[in-house]
């Protein structure tokens, strides 16, 4: 009954808890984990902490949704893309860490997008209100 499959893989909502947070923390905590700095403490020494490969802290639902919606908007879609939704054709500069081969991280990537459910790489000084109601990223 594939009909009955297809209506059921669409009802499965993708959720921060059930499908963003394993991935999350297979590839990522380790540099956006508890023990990293809150955004605006890693503004006050950037180059510093980026040296030693720490990142901002990332690691919950809430932490991380302020780099898809606000204040940090689109942040997490600039950086996750694999080139074809940004301007310069260029992958952000953690698409890399999304897996090991090309094949994990483009899987991983279409869960990322499924999940935010509207992928925009523009600032808060651009997206319109359409686009931010456009946003999923459930808990
Ligand atoms: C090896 C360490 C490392 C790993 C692994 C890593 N990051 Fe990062 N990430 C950094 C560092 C350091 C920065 C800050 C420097 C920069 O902006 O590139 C950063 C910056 C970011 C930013 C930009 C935030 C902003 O304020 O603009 C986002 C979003 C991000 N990472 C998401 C992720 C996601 C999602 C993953 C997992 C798929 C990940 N990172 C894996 C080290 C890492």
């Amino acid at each position: 009954m594939a009909f009955v499959w297809a209506v059921q893989a669409q009802a499965a909502e993708v959720t921060w808890q059930k499908d963003i947070k394993p991935i999350f923390d297979k590839n990522c905590l380790g540099c956006h984990g508890k023990d990293s700095p809150e955004h605006g403490e890693f503004q006050k020494d950037k180059k510093g902490f980026t040296e030693k490969g720490i990142g901002m802290r990332m690691d919950s639902y809430i932490h991380l949704i302020s780099y898809v919606g606000w204040p940090y908007t689109g942040a997490l879609i600039r950086r996750l893309d694999d080139g074809t939704s940004k301007a310069d054709k260029k992958p952000g500069n953690m698409y890399e860490h999304l897996g090991v081969t090309d094949e994990e991280r483009k899987a991983n990537l279409t869960t990322f997008k499924a999940w935010v459910g509207s992928w925009n790489v523009k600032r808060w000084s651009d997206i319109t209100k359409e686009e931010l109601n456009a946003i999923k990223a459930k808990y």
